[in-house]
């Protein structure tokens, strides 16, 4: 067996590529599955870029799936509670995110990070029901920073200066960021509902029964009450059941930066210098040029 330093070093990847998009070289070994993979028509699919909210608007949604319950919302990690699709973890022998969904009782709820041209065609097919969450881009590339430093399957991300460079330019797991939230907003239409981390954070009641009204679904106002407090950044955080703290340590070091790390709008402003910030607009001016898509940079 190898020891937890090899372990360590072999979960550690460059970056492969994947019909152009690059990606994590042991999600691309799984590929071939995940593109059969096949959706059903009950399967609601939580789609972001990384680093957008994924983990809040999952456990958002398990607990709608739940009335509110707080207790079967504790019955699992979130990453099992709402598998990750594409995911493989390379050199542990665990489930991929295919494998395990298979073996989830419908109605499931599926995460991915995929571009919508990558999404299976199964869920096109099946008209499955979609909610994409975007995050304004210099918050998450702040947070996809200390990601790349906590979540051991990355390599070293360099200085701060070096990745927003590599952000931009799209050179990062998953590719541009503007490419993926500009893609799904094109493709959206009744059966999508597309959300902003922005809203959430500044009236998340409101983005609750936006989504509510998506699934055509009612609860009492004390139950949204309930999901309300325990989706809540400092609830979830203290909570060992959405804030990854179960994860392997060798997958992810909290101790270098928790996973739930601030949770708040506008910590880039903590982070940028000011040219950077002026060489960031300029290059967001550039690439969202035509589009109706707009994004608020703090609330
Ligand atoms: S991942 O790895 O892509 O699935 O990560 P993801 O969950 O999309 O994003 C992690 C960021 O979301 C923040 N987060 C929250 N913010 C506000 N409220 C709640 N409840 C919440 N839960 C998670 C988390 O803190 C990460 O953002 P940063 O800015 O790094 O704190």
């Amino acid at each position: 067996p190898l020891s937890a330093m090899e372990q360590e070093y072999a979960i550690r990847q460059e970056m492969g590529s994947l019909h152009g998009i690059p990606l994590y070289k042991s999600f691309i070994e799984g590929w071939p599955q995940v593109k059969a993979f096949q959706a059903r028509p009950d399967d609601l699919l939580i789609s972001t870029y990384p680093k957008s909210g994924t983990t809040w608007l999952s456990e958002i949604m398990d607990m709608i799936y739940h009335d509110g319950d707080v207790e079967k919302c504790r019955r699992d990690a979130i990453y099992n509670r709402v598998p990750f699709l594409e995911l493989k973890i390379p050199k542990v022998p665990c489930a991929t995110g295919v494998e395990q969904l298979e073996n989830t009782p419908s109605p499931r709820l599926v995460k991915t990070h995929l571009p919508v041209q990558l999404l299976p065609n199964s869920f096109w097919e099946q008209d499955c029901k979609i909610i994409y969450m975007a995050r304004n881009p210099k918050d998450v590339v702040i947070s996809y920073y200390y990601f790349h430093q906590m979540a051991k399957i990355h390599s070293d991300p360099g200085t701060k200066a070096e990745f927003l460079e590599n952000f931009m330019a799209g050179k990062v797991p998953y590719g541009s960021w503007y490419d993926h939230v500009r893609g799904w907003w094109e493709k959206k239409q009744e059966k999508m509902l597309y959300l902003f981390y922005e809203d959430m954070k500044k009236d998340p009641r409101r983005e609750v029964q936006k989504i509510l009204q998506f699934l055509g679904k009612e609860l009492a106002e004390g139950t949204v009450e309930r999901i309300l407090h325990h989706t809540s950044f400092q609830e979830m955080k203290k909570n060992p059941a959405a804030n990854y703290e179960t994860m392997l340590p060798t997958l992810m070091d909290h101790s270098v930066s928790p996973f739930l790390r601030k949770g708040i709008s506008g910590d880039w402003k903590n982070h940028f210098t000011v040219a950077q910030n002026e060489r960031f607009d300029q290059h967001y001016q550039e690439h969202m040029a035509g589009s109706d898509l707009h994004f608020q940079m703090e609330v």
